[in-house]
C-alpha cells in the first residue's frame, strides 16, 4: 500500500481539493486497494468542517465528489504512516519541516514538482481571493495529480500486477 497526504493551511481549500480529484484518478485506474488518500492542514481551525462551498461547488462543475470531506490537522503520526506527504505552497512545506522527525524528512515535497505542466511549483491559497482562484486550483491540481500518479507507477512499476 502507497499511502499519499495532501497538506495546505487550512484543509478546506486545496489539500481537500487534490485529495478528491487524486482519489477519483486512482479509482478510475482501478488502484484503490493499492494507494490510499487522504489530506490535512497544518492550521488546526477547521477541524471536522467540509471543504469551503466554492471547492464544493468547482469540484462538482468537474465531476468530482469533495462532499465526504472533513477537515483534520497534521498529526505527528501521520509522519510515520504516509509515504508521499505533498505540501501545496512554500510556507506548508517549511511548518512541515519544522514538524517532522528528521528520519522521514524525505517523504516531504511540494506537490507541484510532480506536475505535467512546468512552470507553478505553488498552488495559490484561493481563501481570500476571487472567484477564479478555485478553477485555477482545480487545474494546477488536476496537473500535478496526474503527474503524481505517473511519479508512482514510474517508481512502483508492480502496484498494478
Ligand atoms: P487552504 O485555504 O489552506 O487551501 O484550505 C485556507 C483556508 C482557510 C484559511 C486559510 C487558507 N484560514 O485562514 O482560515
Amino acid at each position: 500500500m502507497i499511502r499519499v497526504l495532501f497538506v495546505c493551511l487550512g484543509n478546506i481549500c486545496r489539500s481537500p481539493t487534490a485529495e478528491g480529484i487524486f482519489r477519483d484518478m486512482v479509482q478510475r485506474e482501478g488502484l484503490s486497494e493499492l494507494i490510499e488518500t487522504d489530506s490535512c492542514g497544518t492550521g488546526s481551525w477547521h477541524i471536522g468542517k467540509p471543504p469551503d462551498s466554492r471547492a464544493r461547488s468547482e469540484a462538482t462543475r468537474r465531476g468530482i465528489v469533495l462532499e465526504d470531506l472533513r477537515g483534520r490537522a497534521i498529526d505527528p503520526d501521520d509522519f510515520t504512516t504516509f509515504d508521499y506527504i505533498l505540501a501545496m505552497d512554500k510556507q506548508n512545506l517549511a511548518d512541515l519541516q519544522r514538524m517532522c522527525p528528521a528520519p522521514y524528512l524525505d517523504k516531504l515535497h511540494l506537490f507541484l514538482k510532480f506536475s505535467t505542466e512546468d512552470g507553478r511549483i505553488e498552488v495559490p491559497d484561493p481563501y481570500y481571493g476571487g472567484p477564479t482562484g478555485f478553477s485555477d486550483v482545480f487545474d494546477l491540481v488536476t496537473a500535478g495529480a496526474e503527474g503524481l500518479l505517473g511519479h508512482i507507477r514510474y517508481h512502483h512499476p508492480n502496484i498494478d500486477r
